[in-house]
This record gives structure tokens, sequence and C-alpha cells, in this order.
């Protein structure tokens, strides 16, 4: 029997394509009350329609903001704010790779900005609403790519080396993800929110498709191997909704089964370094001790 999400409030960053308009799709089947963020807005509204039709779920609303300006994260953290009372979930999945080095608005190289500024920020500046919410969960979409993956805290911009077609700085995203929940797990202990990240699965969306050549080519092929975005939000869904996972915080998941992430992940010194360095890049204060 699918778990009842009812008097819930989730909001799912990159809701308009793959694996996040999947998972918002599974939840307000199960009655939460629904907000997607997407970036386009006559994309994210068709896509409200599409929700809202397919679970039969009419409390699903949207959000517009390009989540790799800082200063659009802040926004639709502030309407948000606005227009709900409560986030009993916030499930941080919008990402994607670059194969040739972009820079945002704000001067960042775009992978480290959307992957994971912008969960560090849209999480923090909404943790008081999750906090006041408890038992509430906060779920990361990270990825398998980060077991081969290591942080250059003096080159977090990938400006010496970007390399491997936006992998390498994919990879360091990805792992900033995993860092950043073991971290912000152990600030949020005896709160009531739980915080886990997660690897999909290998799934069949839109990733990569952004880039044009022979990474466009190379998710043509991959195409043939992958799962379905409905297999993809398993996982994400399971961490978000699971009576099974009440309480579990500052793990790894995949296939909904905790497991190990690589191993310079659980360095606690280089997690508060990234949290610091993260603090400073978008200018916000530190989380009130709790
Ligand atoms: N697919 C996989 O095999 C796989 C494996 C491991 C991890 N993941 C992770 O899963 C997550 C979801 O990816 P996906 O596979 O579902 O990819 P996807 O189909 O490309 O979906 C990505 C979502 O993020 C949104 N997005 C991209 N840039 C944005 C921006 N600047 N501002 C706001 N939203 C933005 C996209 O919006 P638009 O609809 O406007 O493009 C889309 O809704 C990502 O974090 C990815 O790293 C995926």
């Amino acid at each position: 029997m699918a778990t009842n999400m009812q008097g819930k409030t989730v909001l799912i960053s990159g809701a308009t394509n793959g694996i996040g308009k999947q998972s918002a799709l599974d939840l307000a089947k199960m009655g939460a009350q629904v907000v997607i963020i997407g970036r386009n807005k006559a994309k994210t509204e068709e896509t409200l329609r599409e929700i809202q039709t397919g679970s039969g779920n009419k409390d699903v609303h949207a959000l517009i903001a390009d989540l790799s300006s800082m200063a659009e994260v802040r926004r639709v953290a502030a309407d948000f704010r606005k227009q709900f009372s409560r986030l009993d979930v916030l499930l941080n999945n919008a990402g994607g790779v670059f194969a040739s080095r972009q820079e945002t608005v704000d001067g960042y190289e775009m992978t480290f900005a959307l992957n994971h500024l912008s969960y560090f920020l849209l999480t923090n500046l909404l943790l008081d609403m999750v906090k006041a919410s408890a038992p509430s969960r906060i779920v990361n979409v990270s990825s398998d790519a980060q077991s081969a993956a290591s942080i250059n805290f003096d080159d977090l911009q990938s400006k010496q080396s970007y390399g491997m077609g936006g992998f390498r700085a994919y990879g360091q995203s990805k792992l900033m993800n995993v860092m950043f929940t073991y971290e912000l797990a152990r600030r949020l202990a005896g709160t009531g929110v739980t915080v886990n990240a997660l690897h999909p699965g290998v799934v069949n969306t839109g990733f990569g498709r952004n880039n044009k050549g022979l990474m466009n080519v190379a998710m043509n092929v991959l195409s043939l191997f992958t799962m379905k975005s409905e297999d993809g939000a398993k996982t994400s869904v399971y961490l978000a909704s699971s009576p099974e996972v009440e309480g579990v915080t500052g793990k790894y998941f995949d296939k909904c089964k905790a497991k190990k992430s690589t191993a310079p992940s659980y360095d606690e010194a280089a997690q508060k370094r990234l949290w610091d360095v993260s603090e400073q890049l978008t200018g916000i204060a530190a989380p009130a001790a709790v």
C-alpha cells in the first residue's frame, strides 16, 4: 500500500523533467501538497498540469527560478515562504553536467553552482521551516559519480582543470552533495529533521542532453541500457515518504538501501571546510546552533 502523504508539503527542485518530475508525480499521487521548481515558465506550467492530471491531485503548485543564480535561489525561497506555511520534505534534485566550462551570473562554475551551491543555499534558507515542520526530511539527489571523485579546494571553480567532458566537475559536485548531507545531518541532530543523499541509478532522462556533439551521442547510446524515470525516482520517493526511514539520517542510499559512499566523503574536516566555503560563496550566515 502506498504511503499516505496527506497533510505534508513537499518542495522539489528540477521537477520539470526526468527523476524530479516522476518524484513529484509519485508524491502527488500519495496525497502530498507538492510544490515544483522549474526554470522555464511555459514548461513548468505544462508540467504542473501534467502532474495534477496524472495524480488526480490539484494541490500541486509551481515556482520559477534559475537555480544556478544565487539571487534566484533567494527569491524562490522567499516566494515559497510567502505562499506556504510548512515544509515537510525538501527534495534537492535539480542538476546537470556541462561538456564545456560555463560560468553563472555570479561568476561561479556552472556545475558547482547548480549542483552544489543551490542545494546548500535553498536548504539553509528554508531550514527554519523544515525544523518547524519536524519530523521532516531533506533528500539530496547525488550520484555514484561521487565514488570516483575528489574535491580540489584550491580549484573549486575548475579553472585550472575542467576536463573529462565535464564529468570531473560533475563527480566533484555529487561528492559535495554527500558531504553536505553528512555535515548537515550532524548539525541537525536532535531536531527531528533527517537528511539523506542518494544515487537514483542510471536513468534515461534529459541528463546530459543539454550538451551537443559527442555527449549527446553517448547519452543516446547509454539510453539503451538505462532505466526509466519511473524506476529512477524510487529511491528519492522512498527517502521522501517511507515510514521505514523515519529517523534515519546522514546516510547514502542506492536502490532504497543505505550503502557506503566513497572514503573521502567521510572526512569531517573536509565536510566542515566545504560548509564554510559554501557559506562564503552564497553569502549566508551560519544557521544557529541547534
Ligand atoms: N539520469 C541519471 O542517470 C542520473 C544518475 C545519477 C544522478 N542523477 C541526478 O539526478 C538529478 C536529476 O537529473 P535527471 O537525470 O532527472 O536529469 P534531467 O532530466 O535533465 O532533469 C534535470 C532537472 O533539473 C532542471 N534544471 C537544470 N538546470 C536548472 C537550472 N539552472 N535551474 C533550475 N532547474 C534546472 C531541469 O529543468 P529543465 O526541464 O528546464 O531542463 C530538469 O527539471 C540530478 O541531480 C542528477 O545529477 C541522474
